[in-house]
């Protein structure tokens, strides 16, 4: 698996997302909260575009009446049929244990970390060929 650098990290900031092309598929690249995720865009039911999918979070409820609400902003409901997947796993929440969207590992690193310095710059060896007479005043 190689490595692709997709964006300056200010270029993707806190709850922002973008879909990028990296040899040769789309991936959407989600940013939560500082943390990356990386989601295939093409929804495991019939191709959707997840990453134009709407940004919701996590409603649950012990009984009825009773609802709780976390997690904003990290379930993706797919634009074309409305099934939800976890950003951080791929995980669908219309059928969790046979559907996932596919997951890449996505990462803010360094350029240092990237590309390993110190850079050398070609030089070319230098002589003096001649002699000067010089006087101090
Ligand atoms: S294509 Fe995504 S829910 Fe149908």
């Amino acid at each position: 698996m190689a490595r692709h650098v997709v964006a300056r990290a200010a270029e993707l900031p806190e709850g922002a997302s973008r879909v990028f092309s990296v040899r040769g598929r789309e991936i959407a690249v989600f940013n939560l909260g500082g943390e990356y995720f990386a989601l295939i865009n093409r929804c495991p039911h019939e191709g959707g575009p997840l990453g134009m999918g709407l940004r919701v979070g996590l409603s649950d409820s012990d009984r009825p009446g009773h609802y709780a609400h976390s997690r904003p902003g990290e379930l993706l409901r797919c634009p074309w049929h409305g099934w939800e997947f976890d950003i951080r796993t791929g995980q669908s929440w219309c059928d969790p244990t046979r559907l996932k969207a596919k997951c890449y590992a996505a990462a803010r690193e360094p350029g240092s970390a990237l590309a390993k310095g110190p850079y050398v710059a070609e030089s070319f060896p230098v002589s003096v060929e001649e002699e000067y007479v010089v006087v101090d005043v």
